[in-house]
């Protein structure tokens, strides 16, 4: 949940790490740190609660920027409230051994009495200054080098890490290692230089080859050396695959919107192109997905597709429910990661396991997975991030291929999602001879079309800004759906509550008179997406049961309706498609509807408060 970055080589080390954290901000703001090695004056550490522009303020007051060694962290508080002292990089008692560290050392707790025993002391509450002194504790007692303790060390823990560790006694060289927190290194010319970050954004301008240590790896990065790798619990020696990055600096700027919630909101008729292109041929009734069409008899013959996920994720899946069941007529269970995980669920051998994932870290999904594998279930992984830990850890899987989502909120990952779990439902649907051709190509033809509906939508912005205006001050809200847009009215809440701190609750519209109802007064606004297919009657029913007690009535509709513009207090029209697609298309009013009341509330949009993008830790 932490960002860090480093830098070992022959430039100025200083605008790389400060930029760097600057990118990797979604993972944490809450305080930022760095490390910065110069041969005439030692290693300087500067850190400061707070975000990248604090520290950033903190280095103009006349600190040292030299060196061209050091690196830096962005945190999101796990052990230890934040503030200066808590934040990282930590230093070890003798002062010799500097770390930075994303994820939870578990067992720091005895870890530290027992170093307490041995007259270690400790500044800060943190689980990473007890880690850097087990690291130094091993050290001494082994007499061993820098690599050799690390190694010893955590295989004395147990937890989630991706660290980086500075020696001052060897400071040509960082150490960084990894088990269940990304860490990606980035490869400069003739290895002269060499970068280190939680994902590639910090490094993109510099090249284009990385390497992603995977779980249980550690890298000792030297200047002008051949970069060593090798296992944490064996001495084996890794031979790195070397990949080649297609990310560009263009994607991961604001490109001249305010935020990159906004400008990700805007992306979404080119991220759903590129979601199905070179997969959907509609003229030619033909969608072509390798990992399905590989593992087409895993899928036939499934029992049930279990969808494991977090969050907006989760939301996707449950669209994903309605698509696959409908569809496809296969049995869907959608999952909380963190619960399915921890409930010793069954799974058989004949169940197929979809995780979706953004950021393909989540750590509660990536666990989950882990379960289902052991439990001999077959695992597919929906990611965007290419190379991400979900995406490695399934038997099979397809990238959504939205492009960086760096606002924490997320959004185009959303529409992404759904287009491809459509993509995967209508290909299972048409195999299992559940949909006629006819149907089919309509189908293929209408979700074709989706990007140019979503590119027409949102030029309602000007009008739910207006809207927002109007609900900006609202102190709960409600939002309602039913079918395939119950998900969205969860998810349309979820991005309210995330970005503007207003409490608001999504539910099935049906189910408003079993309890929400009484929350209903003329101060509550109600947001109701009543589009013409599906269940349209009974919707308009749920809109004037609420009519009826007073409440604020703002409606998702289909274009030309004339019913519920009578009664709503705002409508805001969505182009007409199939009931199965309406999700992509109503979830933009609600994406923009709680961007503008975050705008207007002063709100920090792309780093909300008590968020992080990638949830690594449980
Ligand atoms: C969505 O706006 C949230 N930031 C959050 O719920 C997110 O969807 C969740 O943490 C799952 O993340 P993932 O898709 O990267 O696994």
């Amino acid at each position: 949940m932490c960002g860090i970055t480093g830098y070992i080589g022959y430039r100025n080390a200083y605008p790389i790490i400060i930029k760097g954290l600057q990118r990797l901000e979604y993972r944490g703001y809450d305080s930022a740190g760095i490390l910065l090695y110069n041969d005439n004056e030692d290693a300087l550490i500067s850190k400061t609660k707070g975000k990248v522009s604090d520290l950033e303020e903190l280095m103009n007051s006349g600190i040292s920027k030299e060196g061209n060694i050091g690196f830096g962290h962005t945190r999101w508080a796990t052990h230890g409230v934040p503030n200066d002292v808590n934040s990282h990089p930590h230093t070890s008692n003798s002062g010799n051994l500097v770390i930075i560290h994303n994820g939870i050392i578990e067992n720091y707790d005895s870890i530290k009495k027992e170093l307490t025993k041995r007259g270690y002391t400790f500044k800060s509450d943190t689980d990473t200054e007890v880690l850097i002194n087990l690291i130094e504790e091993v050290k001494k007692t082994n007499n061993c080098k820098l690599g050799k303790a690390i190694q010893i060390a955590l295989n004395e823990v147990i937890g989630a890490y991706a660290i980086t560790v500075f020696d001052k006694e060897k400071p040509d060289e960082l150490v960084v290692a990894r088990l269940g927190s990304p860490i990606a290194i980035g490869i400069g010319k003739e290895n002269k230089e060499f970068f280190i970050a939680s994902d590639a954004s910090p490094f993109i301008e510099y090249t284009k080859n990385a390497i992603y240590l995977e779980d249980g790896e550690m890298a000792i990065i030297r200047k002008d050396k051949e970069i060593e790798i090798r296992k944490i619990n064996d001495d084996s020696i890794i031979t790195p695959e070397i990949q080649q990055l297609k990310m560009n600096l263009e994607q991961i700027e604001k490109g001249g919107y305010d935020h990159f919630m906004l400008k990700e909101i805007y992306e979404q008729p080119h991220a759903i192109t590129d979601t199905y292109r070179g997969r959907l041929i509609a003229n030619k009734g033909i969608i072509r997905m390798a990992g399905i069409d590989d593992n087409m008899e895993k899928f036939l013959n499934a029992d049930r597709i279990i969808i494991v996920a977090c969050g907006t994720s989760w939301h996707a899946g449950l669209v994903a429910e309605y698509l696959f069941e409908d569809l496809a007529r296969i049995p869907v269970e959608v999952e909380y990661a963190s619960e399915f995980r921890y409930r010793n669920p069954i799974i058989n051998d004949n169940d197929v396991v979809i995780a979706i994932s953004q950021s393909g870290e989540t750590a509660d999904t990536l666990a989950a997975i882990k379960l289902a594998k052991e439990k001999g279930a077959f695992v597919f992984g929906i990611c965007n991030v290419v190379g991400s830990s979900i995406a490695r850890e399934a038997h099979a899987g397809a990238y959504t291929h939205a492009g960086p989502e760096i606002g924490v909120a997320s959004t185009k990952a959303f529409t992404t999602q759904i287009t491809l779990l459509s993509l995967i439902a209508l290909k299972l649907g048409k195999k299992k001879g559940n949909l006629s051709n006819a149907k089919y190509h309509n189908y293929l033809q209408e979700l074709e079309l989706i990007p140019k509906k979503v590119e027409s939508l949102l030029a309602i912005d000007e009008k739910v800004k207006h809207i927002a205006s109007v609900y900006k001050d609202a102190t709960n809200c409600l939002y309602l759906g039913r079918g395939f847009n119950f998900p969205v009215a969860l998810e349309g809440a979820l991005k309210l509550k995330e970005i503007s701190y207003i409490h608001a609750e999504g539910y099935p519209a049906a189910e408003m008179k079993h309890g929400p109802i009484a929350l209903i007064d003329e101060n509550m606004p109600i947001f109701v997406i009543a589009t013409n297919k599906g269940h349209y009657e009974k919707v308009v029913s749920n809109i004037q049961e609420i009519k009826a007690r007073k409440g604020k009535i703002i409606a998702i509709v289909t274009e030309g309706d004339t019913t519920v513009k009578e009664i709503a207090d705002h409508i805001i029209e969505i182009p007409d498609t199939e009931e199965a697609f309406t999700p992509l298309l109503t979830t933009i009013p609600f994406q923009l509807l709680s961007y503008h009341i975050a705008v207007m509330l002063n709100r920090n949009v792309d780093q909300p408060r008590n968020l992080a993008k990638a949830v690594t830790v449980e």
